[in-house]
């Protein structure tokens, strides 16, 4: 791979092949490190040690400030949620939440998301084709933060239409979206004050800390935040792995073998192919970061994609390899904002997969239908991955 002719042309090239930015990333990190994206109006940071420098500093790199730079933040005040949120209100808001959203909430799904993967899977098993994405990706995180939050299942396909408006590009739709969204949850924030359930909502409502509780805004703002962080993201990991795995069929046939390396594989397809491929900070004050001088306010990406792939930190980055070891890998970030829902993302991940391999031999991607990439620069996934595949 020649390195382009002038920075000007990176961006352009990651954008023109979202599926493999990869390789420009390693121009990247060799020669540009610290880049400044005319398109994105942002500095690219790409090596793994600057990343991390970046995202454990919040005083320097602040996450709230990023959101407040945006068009549509000066027009509208909006609650500020955690992901947007800086200490020490991000200090308070996460331990509260923290004690609504406990592990042991977590690992009680695990029955259910079995059911559920059984159930869509029972839709397809007859036909020996699917789309993993459509079949089971997209449906299995909504149904399960729905059943999480305490909505109740008729209204469930209506927060499929909310939440798949709310991470398109369609601006206007999605402040209708977030309004509707707003007042269903608000009748329910209230039904749960009257009559508390054995539900999220229920648990936010009533967690505090000496006597600090949640306001009904920063519930209804993490509420939409669960759907929007805990549906792509999730959908996009499975699509992934799938995808990862028709490329390295051998990998089926040895997690079939030992289904308790599936969550070494699930961490090495994080690191391979990062849901999240980069985050957003702007700086507090005037600093001079990898040789250039960044003004206060500017916005500053690092790209865990590239971080992942850093041959610093990595051995053999380019390989896929579910035995490495130590994978220590940036997709659910690090530091304060480290991702709420990882053990969530790998609870249904590793249960797809368990139950998809159990159930289905000679998986293979119907490979004359064109991927199409999701249409978020931010993000990694595809938004269809038709397979086919024979009952075991
Ligand atoms: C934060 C990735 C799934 C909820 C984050 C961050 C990353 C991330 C990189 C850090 C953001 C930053 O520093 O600006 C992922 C990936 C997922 C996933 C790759 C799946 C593969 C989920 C799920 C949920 C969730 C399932 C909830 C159900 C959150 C929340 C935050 C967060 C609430 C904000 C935490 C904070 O600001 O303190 N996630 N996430 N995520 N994630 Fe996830």
């Amino acid at each position: 791979m020649q390195p382009p002719a002038s920075q000007a042309s990176l961006t352009a090239h990651i954008l023109a092949d979202p599926l493999n930015p990869f390789p420009w990333y390693r121009v990247m990190r060799e020669q540009y490190p610290v880049y400044y994206s005319r398109e994105f109006h942002s500095w690219f940071i790409a090596r793994y040690s600057d990343v991390q420098r970046v995202i454990n500093d919040p005083l320097l790199f602040s996450s709230e400030q990023s959101i407040r730079s945006r068009p549509a933040a000066r027009t509208q005040p909006t609650v500020r949620t955690l992901l947007w949120t800086d200490p020490p209100r991000h200090r308070q808001l996460r331990s509260l939440i923290n004690q609504a959203f406990t592990p042991r909430t977590i690992a009680n799904l695990a029955p259910r998301i079995r059911e559920i993967v059984h159930s869509h899977l029972d839709k397809v098993a007859h036909q020996g084709q699917m789309d993993i994405v459509s079949d089971l990706a997209n449906p299995l995180p909504i149904i399960v933060i729905a059943e999480l939050l305490g909505v109740p299942t008729r209204d469930q396909k209506q927060f499929k239409l909310w939440s798949d408006i709310i991470v398109s590009p369609a601006r206007q739709a999605k402040k209708q979206a977030v309004i509707e969204m707003n007042t269903y949850f608000q009748q329910i924030v209230d039904q749960r004050r009257q009559q508390a359930q054995d539900d999220l909502i229920s648990a936010l409502v009533s967690t505090h800390i000496e006597g600090t509780y949640l306001t009904d805004a920063e519930i209804l703002s993490f509420c939409r935040l669960l759907f929007v962080a805990g549906h792509e993201t999730s959908t996009n990991l499975i699509g992934n792995a799938l995808l990862t795995f028709t490329e390295h069929p051998a990998v089926f046939e040895e997690l079939r073998a030992q289904p308790e390396l599936i969550p070494d594989a699930i961490e090495e397809v994080i690191r391979y192919r990062t849901p999240i491929q980069r985050l957003r900070r702007a700086t507090t004050v005037d600093t001079q970061f990898g040789g250039h001088h960044i003004k206060a306010g500017e916005i500053v990406s690092p790209i865990l994609g590239s971080a992942n792939r850093d041959e610093t930190q990595f051995i053999n980055p380019e390989v896929f390899d579910i035995h490495r070891s130590p994978n220590r890998h940036l997709g659910f970030g690090h530091g304060i904002h480290f991702c709420i829902g990882s053990s969530l993302a790998r609870l249904e991940t590793r249960i797809a997969l368990e139950i998809l391999l159990a159930r289905f031999k000679d998986l293979q991607r119907v490979s004359d239908v064109p991927l199409e990439h999701v249409s978020s620069s931010f993000v990694y996934g595809v938004k269809n991955l038709p397979l086919t595949f024979q009952r075991c």
